[in-house]
C-alpha cells in the first residue's frame, strides 16, 4: 500500500510539472555540446552543385551534401539561405550569414574582400549554344553576337570581354538556358559541369557545348574577411572528408567518378 501511494505521489508530480511544462524547460542552463548554427547562403539554381528539386524546397547538390557533412564535423547545425549569387558577398561580409558556398570560383578580385577556404572542387567556363547553330565554334565566334550569363559570375566577367557581344545578365541559373532555348541568346557562358549536367539531364535535345573548356577555376567557400577563425575550422573539416573518404563518397554520387588529385 505504502508502495502504491509513492508511486501515486510521483505520478501526480510528474502530471504536474508535464502541465506547466515548456516554458521552464528553456531555463535549464544549456547542454555545452548543443550544435551550434552555421548559417549558410548559396544560390540554388545551380544543379549539380545547388538546386531545389521541381516541387521541393530541399536543397540538393555537391556544395550542399558537402557543407552539410562539413557541419557534422564540426557538431555545427547547418542552416540553408537561397540568396542571390552577387548578393553572397556582401551577406557574408554584413554578418547576415556565417558562410557561402556557391560553386564559387576563387578569384583575386573576390579574395581582396573575402577568406577563401582551400579549394575544394576544379572547373571552368564553357560556352552551350543550340544543336542547329554551327556557326559558333569558339570563344572568337561570339563576337556581335547575344550571350546570356548570370550576374556577378566568371562567365559573366568573360562575356564581357567579347567584342560588340551583347551580353543579357540573369539573376538565376535556370534562366540562361531557358533564353538560348527560346533563342533570345546565342549562347551562354556558363562553369562546365553545369554545362554538363544540363545536356545529361535532357538539354542535349536541344542545346550543345562548343570549344574547349575556359579558364581553370576552383571553387572554395567564404566567410568574412577577417574571419579565420571559422575558416581555419571549415578547412581542417574539409581536409579530414578528404582523408576519410566521406568527400570521395560525396564526390563520385554526383560526378560518377572520382576528384582528380
Ligand atoms: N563559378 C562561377 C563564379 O564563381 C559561377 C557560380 C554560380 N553559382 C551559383 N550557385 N549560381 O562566378
Amino acid at each position: 500500500m505504502k508502495k502504491f501511494l509513492v508511486l501515486l505521489c510521483s505520478l501526480a508530480m510528474m502530471l504536474a510539472l508535464v502541465g506547466c511544462g515548456g516554458g521552464e524547460k528553456k531555463a535549464e542552463t544549456p547542454k555545452t555540446d548543443a550544435p551550434k548554427v552555421l548559417r549558410v547562403g548559396t544560390e540554388p539554381t545551380f544543379a549539380p552543385f545547388e538546386f531545389q528539386k521541381e516541387g521541393s524546397s530541399e536543397f540538393t547538390g555537391f556544395d550542399m551534401d558537402l557543407i552539410r557533412a562539413i557541419g557534422q564535423q564540426l557538431n555545427m547545425k547547418v542552416e540553408i539561405q537561397n540568396l542571390g549569387f552577387d548578393g553572397l558577398i556582401p551577406a557574408v561580409n554584413a554578418g547576415n550569414i556565417d558562410l557561402a558556398i556557391s560553386a564559387m570560383t576563387i578569384t583575386p578580385d573576390r579574395q581582396k574582400v573575402v577568406e577563401f577556404s582551400e579549394p575544394y572542387y576544379t572547373s571552368g567556363l564553357i560556352i552551350v549554344v543550340n544543336k542547329t547553330d554551327d556557326s559558333i565554334k569558339s570563344i572568337a565566334d561570339l563576337e556581335n553576337k547575344r550571350i546570356a550569363v548570370q550576374i556577378g559570375t566568371t562567365g559573366a566577367a568573360k562575356a564581357e570581354t567579347v567584342k560588340g557581344a551583347k551580353v543579357t545578365n540573369f539573376n538565376t541559373g535556370s534562366e540562361l538556358f531557358m533564353e538560348l532555348k527560346n533563342k533570345g541568346a546565342d549562347a551562354v557562358i556558363v562553369d562546365s559541369p553545369v554545362a554538363g549536367y544540363y545536356l545529361a539531364q535532357g538539354g542535349s535535345e536541344t542545346a550543345k557545348t562548343v570549344g574547349d573548356v575556359m579558364e581553370a577555376e576552383s571553387y572554395g567557400m567564404i566567410t568574412k574577411k577577417g574571419n579565420t577563425q571559422l575558416m581555419d575550422q571549415v578547412n581542417k573539416a574539409l581536409n579530414d572528408l578528404k582523408k576519410n573518404g566521406v568527400y570521395d563518397k560525396i564526390y563520385q554520387q554526383w560526378f560518377g567518378e572520382t576528384a582528380k588529385k
